[in-house]
């Protein structure tokens, strides 16, 4: 007989799995954010620890008819996986059209979009238009699944307005035609982004005994001992962070380290905040190209190296070259220049996006 003796490997039954794709316990969520969650953006949250992410949403109409902004929107990094493309749109031939499209540049999942409260979009029955007809809204996803081997999720809100709050109705329906996950703002469209995310009902979702795919919660999370309050709260499969990580990627590793040890992890340093600026930004070059890509990280930049006292000369010259290899130069100028500098560690401010978006 065999002496050897035999181990397994142990397993992890806390484990989220949106179908084929394996998260880790309490996965963390980057939210899909129009002219924020681009794929520079996003590989800076991969590498501080976002477990699954999303592109800018699509319009179903914009890729059916091929325009260069929703074929650049598709676009992911080999490292960023998994990744998830989301769209939207009102028309259930356009929108399984839009999906067959997707499919074919092979994200990880893909995400349909009901939460989007603009007037515009509301008004062309997408976005969170569809929360006034929950029978459009089942018909529109069970295009998506039949048209795609993606597997499809969803991101929408607790309802239409105070008075028609129907999340449970909407999630049960949506998981009978195959959704493989559901991520719910805890908003209603009328609330726009005012007032406290309610994330009550969220849990109520998640709790329905009928309800057997993973539940992702979002809204107003912005610091780690909120994110470990409502995991235990309300017993979610994981949070999506949205605003929270606009100039602060290092979020994610932060709601991680907290959740796993209970302590705070000290903000990143100044060689950290450094290394994101120099990633994103040849991210952004590769993506954008040179001038595009350069235009484009000079907010983020500044936003990165917040903080930093006497800062103007160097803020000039950040945003005034157009030339990669100076702004690396600036960058590591700065490391010396700023040598043993630590940064105050301030909380993390939500901004109310869409304050004067008409209802
Ligand atoms: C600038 C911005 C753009 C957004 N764009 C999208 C989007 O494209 N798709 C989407 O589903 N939600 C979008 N949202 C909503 C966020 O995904 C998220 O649901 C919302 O910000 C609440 O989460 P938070 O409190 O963590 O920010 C956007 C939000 C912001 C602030």
């Amino acid at each position: 007989m065999s002496d050897t003796i035999l181990t397994f490997a142990p397993l992890n039954f806390n484990m989220v799995q949106i179908d084929q794709i394996v998260l880790p316990d309490f996965p963390l969520l980057l939210a899909p954010m129009e002219d924020v969650s681009d794929p520079p953006f996003r590989v800076v949250c991969k590498e501080n620890g976002a477990d699954l992410m999303y592109t800018e949403f699509i319009s179903s109409e914009g890729l059916v008819k091929d325009t260069e902004k929703c074929r650049r929107r598709l676009a992911i990094f080999g490292e960023e996986r998994p990744v998830g493309v989301q769209i939207f749109g009102g028309d259930e031939d356009k929108l399984a059209m839009a999906a067959r499209i997707v499919d074919m540049t092979q994200p990880d999942l893909l995400d349909i979009n009901f939460g989007c409260p603009i007037k515009g979009i509301v008004n062309r029955g997408a976005g969170s238009g569809v929360l006034k007809n929950i029978d459009l809204m089942v018909r529109l996803t069970e295009a998506c699944v039949k048209a795609t081997h993606l597997p499809v999720t969803v991101k929408t809100r607790l309802g239409w307005d105070e008075d028609s709050k129907n999340i449970e109705e909407v999630a049960e329906r949506l998981q009978d035609v195959g959704i493989k996950a559901l991520a719910i703002h805890g908003r209603t469209r009328c609330q726009l982004y005012k007032g406290q995310a309610d994330w009550e009902l969220i849990g109520k979702v998640k709790n329905n005994p009928r309800i057997k795919i993973p539940i992702f919660g979002n809204g107003d999370i912005d610091s780690p001992q909120k994110a470990l309050e409502y995991k235990n709260r309300y017993g979610i499969d994981g949070i999506m962070i949205g605003r929270a990580a606009i100039g602060y990627p290092w979020i994610f590793r932060e709601v991680r380290h907290y959740i796993n040890t209970g302590e705070l992890l000290a903000g990143p340093n100044l060689a950290e905040r450094v290394a994101a600026c120099k990633l994103q930004l040849s991210k952004s070059i590769e993506w954008r190209g040179a001038q595009m890509g350069v235009f484009a990280m000079r907010k983020h930049m500044t936003t990165y190296l917040k903080g930093l006292p006497e800062f103007q000369e160097f803020r000039k010259r950040l945003v005034s070259s157009v030339v990669h290899e100076e702004i690396e130069q600036v960058l590591d100028e700065i490391m010396v220049a700023y040598s043993g500098f630590e940064f105050e560690n301030k909380p993390i401010e939500l901004v109310n996006y869409h304050e004067n978006c008409a209802l």
